[in-house]
């Protein structure tokens, strides 16, 4: 079975369209581990709800970035994962993290990249009346949400939309797309 873990800050909704997925049987992946960098978020009542191993990792004071890589990366090899996901992992990872595990980390990005890397994507798109927006899954390089795009998904910017209705319809698009992307790569897998 294609090993993966997930990666959070946050809510977790995409998170939860994965797990929804690999319930219904849609996706044949093990969800082995879902791991936050945030003691409250609630991705980690989700992956507990559906019965999935979770693990908490924050970042003490005393630890620089790549203190944390490594602690990451100590918490990931032993379970020889075939893909790491970020989903909403808010933090930069060092070479330290993405060279232990390269073609091995996708992540979300809500835009279509190379457009508005970083935050505020929505407030960029409204500000600058684009008539499109959507979501990147990509590669995770290095640079901050500028790896290899594997999809994207492009959603309509409507006229009166504000942030919360672009970020809705938005996250609506990533719960419908990122386990497709990882269904890609799991079957890709399988074929090898
Ligand atoms: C998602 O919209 C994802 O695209 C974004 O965080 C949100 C997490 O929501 N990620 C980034 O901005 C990464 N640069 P969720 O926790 O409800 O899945």
């Amino acid at each position: 079975m294609f090993k993966v873990a997930i990666l959070i800050s946050g809510n977790g909704s995409n998170l939860q369209a994965i797990i929804d997925k690999v319930k219904s049987g849609a996706l044949e992946i093990k969800i082995d581990l879902v791991l936050s960098d945030k003691v409250d978020a609630y991705g980690l009542k989700r992956a507990k709800a559906a019965g999935i191993q979770t693990c908490l990792l924050v970042k003490e004071q005393t630890w620089s970035r790549q203190d944390y890589d490594v602690k990451l990366k100590e918490a990931l090899i032993p379970k020889a994962l075939d893909l790491i996901v970020l989903s909403g992992f808010m933090r930069i990872l060092g070479d330290e993290f993405v060279g232990a595990f390269r073609q091995k980390i996708i992540n979300i990005h809500p835009s279509l990249l190379p457009k508005y890397p970083g935050l505020d994507t929505y407030r960029k798109a409204l500000a600058n009346k684009d008539k499109e927006h959507g979501c990147s899954v990509h590669f995770v390089t290095e640079e901050l949400d500028l790896g290899p795009i594997i999809g994207q998904k492009c959603i309509p910017v409507y006229k009166d939309d504000d942030e919360n209705s672009l970020r809705q319809r938005t996250q609506e698009a990533e719960h419908g797309f990122y386990w497709q992307i990882i269904k890609q790569l799991a079957d890709k897998k399988q074929r090898a």
